[in-house]
């Protein structure tokens, strides 16, 4: 091998890194971005996760605003929740952790809070009910983040729980 070789071999080495990496990187590329958006139904992951710092403040105004009155201002709903009334409707029951909200997948609660409790809806039929539907007060957008601030109340095996309905919900 005489030097004027050895200088070809060495100005080849850097076009054969090129493309090298180039091949490395279209295979890593295929690997992790292609074939995931491949898939035939991606999983939808709109679940509303709890809030804070500035949207947390946004959802507390509204919460106060809107919902405590009958909810309670900490949450804690009405007292004796779990006793009708002399009318036969229930009280407003905690969204805390104590209650039931936490049960519900969101789009319930979504539609629970825009239009109230629905007999044949979200509610057996000839239910009466004192919860008010704020569809035409609150925006969706304002409903979920009075969502995300009440979650931000609850505890992670209740967050994950509920996250779960809300995906079963969504996947059927
Ligand atoms: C005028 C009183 C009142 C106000 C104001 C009110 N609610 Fe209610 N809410 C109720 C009552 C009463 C119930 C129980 C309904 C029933 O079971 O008949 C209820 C039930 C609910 C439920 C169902 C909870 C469950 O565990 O089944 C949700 C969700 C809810 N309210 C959300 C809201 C949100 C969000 C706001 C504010 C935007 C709000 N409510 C404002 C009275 C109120």
């Amino acid at each position: 091998m005489n030097k004027r070789d050895t200088k070809q071999q060495k100005s080849l080495l850097i076009p054969i890194l090129i493309i090298l990496s180039a091949l490395l990187l279209g295979t890593l590329i295929g690997i992790f971005v292609v074939i995931p958006a491949m898939k035939p139904n991606p999983p939808k992951t709109s679940w509303i996760e709890p809030t804070q710092g500035e949207l947390w403040l946004q959802g507390q105004a509204l919460y106060q605003q809107h919902c405590a009155s009958c909810h309670g201002s900490n949450l804690e709903g009405q007292t004796n929740w779990r006793q009708r009334k002399a009318d036969g409707k229930l009280p407003a029951p905690p969204h805390d952790e104590s209650g039931h909200t936490w049960h519900h997948p969101d789009a319930e609660l979504i539609a629970i809070t825009r239009d109230g409790m629905v007999p044949g809806v979200t509610a057996p039929e000839g239910y009466q009910s004192d919860m008010p539907g704020f569809g035409k007060i609150l925006s969706d957008a304002e409903i979920e983040l009075i969502l995300g601030y009440i979650k931000s109340f609850w505890s992670d095996r209740a967050l994950q729980a509920q996250k779960e309905v809300t995906l079963q919900l969504i996947q059927r």
